[in-house]
Formats: structure tokens, C-alpha cells, sequence
């Protein structure tokens, strides 16, 4: 099997490395705890959860400079396409496969918008993605509560690696983020959307301890810039 080198830049954005270069919720301008400008990076794909700013991010941007596929839900899509840069619209429980890697659209629980100033734009509903890389199963379960529905994600696609915010106050915290991972049963979980604001901030090693002591997974606290080869 081959390796996918997994890259946090912080907030909910990853940069999965395979035989294509998957970026997942760039935000990186705006990020106080990006460990690089949006301009490093060169992705294949980016895929996008929601329309919230602190996941549309630099998007729009980078799409622009690269030609990256862009994968969100449609009315995102229809979004950033009114800029002038061309995205794929998707929903949830479809698959795209761009030469043998796929994404997958999950459902996730919260909202979604794109906000300008005074007023929003419709950002369709949030979702998470399961992405096939290099061999392996990887689900990034884009901002959300706990959900029972996160128990057929983990049978249908069995995710070996989750991705998982913990930061409270928008998503789940920690209590919520455990029962995840025991409906999910994933062997690896990196959390994330935590302590990249004031008011989420986590504490990840208490997430680490209760969910080691209480299922079977291994869970990798990163710091932003750090990879991870799975
Ligand atoms: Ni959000
Ligand atoms: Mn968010």
C-alpha cells in the first residue's frame, strides 16, 4: 500500500499526499496559526466542506493560480464560480474519482453560508468528505456535531484516519468528539478546529487520554506544519 504523508496547516485544513495532492479547507491567509502562505501550495484537488470563511478560505485564490479541481457541494460551487474560477458541484453521498482518487461526500451537522459584508450568500448545507489516497481511507468530517449517522460512514467506507474537530462552541467538543470515534472506529484520529481562536480553545491531550483509554484508536496531536506519513 502506499503511503499518504498527511500535512496540518491548522484550523481544519490538511494537505493529504499521495499520488495526487489533496487540500482540504484552505484556510490559510486569515489563519493565525497557518504555518505557510496560500501561495506554497500547488494542490491537484482542493476540497472544500463548507462555505464558511475559515474553510472557503483561500480557495478562489489558489484554484486561480493552479487550475486545481475544486470539489464542494454545489451551491458553493456556484459561488466560487461567479468569481471566475471553475468548480465542481457535488452532494452528499457522491463520489468523484480523479484517477484513482475519490472523494466521497458525507453529510455533516451545522450550517453554511458565505458571508460578505452585510449579508450572506446561500453556501448550501455542510458536509465532510471521505477521500481514497494512496491506498487508504481518510475522512475529514468538516465541522459538525456527533451524529448517528457517523456509525454508516465508519461501515461503508471504513476510514482509518479521521479527522475530527474538537474545539467546541461550533462543533463537537471532546465528550462529542469521543462518541465519534466509537461510532467511526477509525485506528487513527487527528483532531482539529481547536486553539486556533480564543473561543476553541481545546485542550488535545485530555481528548488524547480519555480516547485512548476508552477505544481502541491512536490519536496523533500535530502541530500546524506537521505531517504525519499513514
Ligand atoms: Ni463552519
Ligand atoms: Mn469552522
Amino acid at each position: 500500500m502506499a503511503n499518504v504523508k498527511i500535512t496540518w496547516l491548522g484550523h481544519a485544513a490538511f494537505l493529504l499526499e499521495a499520488e495526487k495532492k489533496v487540500l482540504i479547507d484552505p484556510f490559510i491567509s486569515g489563519n493565525p496559526v497557518a504555518p505557510c502562505g496560500p501561495e506554497e501550495l500547488n494542490p491537484d484537488i482542493i476540497a472544500v466542506t463548507h462555505g464558511h470563511g475559515d474553510h472557503l478560505g483561500d480557495t478562489i485564490e489558489i484554484g486561480a493560480r493552479t487550475g486545481s479541481r475544486i470539489f464542494s457541494i454545489h451551491e458553493v460551487a456556484n459561488y466560487i464560480k461567479s468569481k471566475g474560477v471553475f468548480a465542481e458541484g457535488m452532494n452528499k453521498g457522491g463520489t468523484v474519482n480523479v484517477e484513482g482518487t475519490t472523494l466521497t461526500m458525507t453529510d455533516a451537522l451545522h450550517s453554511s453560508s458565505i458571508d460578505a459584508s452585510g449579508f450572506s450568500f446561500d453556501g448550501g448545507c455542510p458536509a465532510g468528505f471521505v477521500i481514497g489516497i494512496g491506498g487508504r481511507s481518510i475522512y475529514h468530517a468538516g465541522d459538525t456535531a456527533v451524529f448517528g449517522d457517523m456509525q454508516l460512514i465508519g461501515e461503508m467506507y471504513k476510514p482509518e484516519i479521521a479527522l475530527l474537530p474538537i474545539g467546541d462552541r461550533f462543533t463537537m467538543g471532546i465528550n462529542e468528539a469521543l462518541k465519534a470515534v466509537e461510532l467511526i472506529r477509525p485506528k487513527i484520529v487527528v483532531p482539529m478546529h481547536y486553539n486556533t481562536f480564543d473561543v476553541i480553545r481545546q485542550d488535545p491531550v485530555a481528548f488524547k487520554q480519555v480516547v485512548e483509554a476508552k477505544t481502541g484508536a491512536k490519536v496523533f496531536i500535530m502541530k500546524p506544519g506537521d505531517s504525519i506519513e499513514v
